[in-house]
């Protein structure tokens, strides 16, 4: 099922709303990394970014054809080869990649809709011990021109809720901003 409220206004504005450099260099996702699994590739905003910077393959799934098609298509454009882009319901069939392979997981702008606690489930089983869970949202604390309703955003201690409940899941940050309108943190898998 589609997270609620994950909808997406159009592409050069929603590009607008982050840093990209910036929220990439401040969760430390570069060349150190392999294989990287994301949730909800929307137009491609970070797949391609983070394709760019790691050694190894981009998996990323989309539940609506047309953000498939979107991100395969600027891959392709800028010769992009290790991006895999699979056209799935990740809350039914998962991110599409084997238990234990992946160095990193993209949750970006993601979890506030329902199943959070299932994607992370999902995240953990595909990580390799001490890969990373890599998570974005908008502030909950701040009026953002964008973005789903303040009280669904999620809270750093929330997410810490749900790691607990999933299990075998540590932060390895704090609250980290990543101006103008986002936070992130990251997970480590025991
Ligand atoms: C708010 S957008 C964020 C896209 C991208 N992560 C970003 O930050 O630019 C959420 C995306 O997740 C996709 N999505 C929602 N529910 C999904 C599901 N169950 N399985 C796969 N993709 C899903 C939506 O179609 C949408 O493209």
């Amino acid at each position: 099922m589609k997270v609620h409220d994950s909808g997406m206004p159009e592409e050069v504005y929603w590009e607008s709303l982050f840093d990209i450099p910036l929220i990439l260099d401040r969760l430390g996702i570069g060349p150190g990394l392999g294989d990287v699994a994301e949730l909800g590739c929307g137009y491609g905003t970070f797949t391609l970014p983070v394709a760019a910077r790691i050694r190894g393959t981009l998996t990323t799934c989309d539940i609506d054809p047309a953000m498939i098609e979107r991100a395969r298509q600027r891959a392709a454009e800028v010769g992009l080869h290790n991006v895999r882009a699979l056209l799935t319901d990740a809350e039914d069939s998962g991110f599409g990649v084997d238990d234990g392979s992946q160095d990193g997981c993209l949750l970006f702008n993601i979890l506030h809709g329902g199943g959070q606690v299932h994607f992370l489930r999902e995240a953990s089983r595909a990580l390799r011990p001490a890969g990373r869970i890599y998570i974005i949202h908008w502030r909950p604390d701040v009026d953002t021109p964008r973005g789903p309703a303040r009280e669904t955003r999620p809270r750093l201690e929330q997410i810490l809720q749900w790691a607990e409940t999933v299990g075998g899941l540590e932060p390895v940050t704090g609250f980290i901003e990543l101006p103008p309108w986002h936070w992130g943190m990251a997970l480590e898998r025991a």
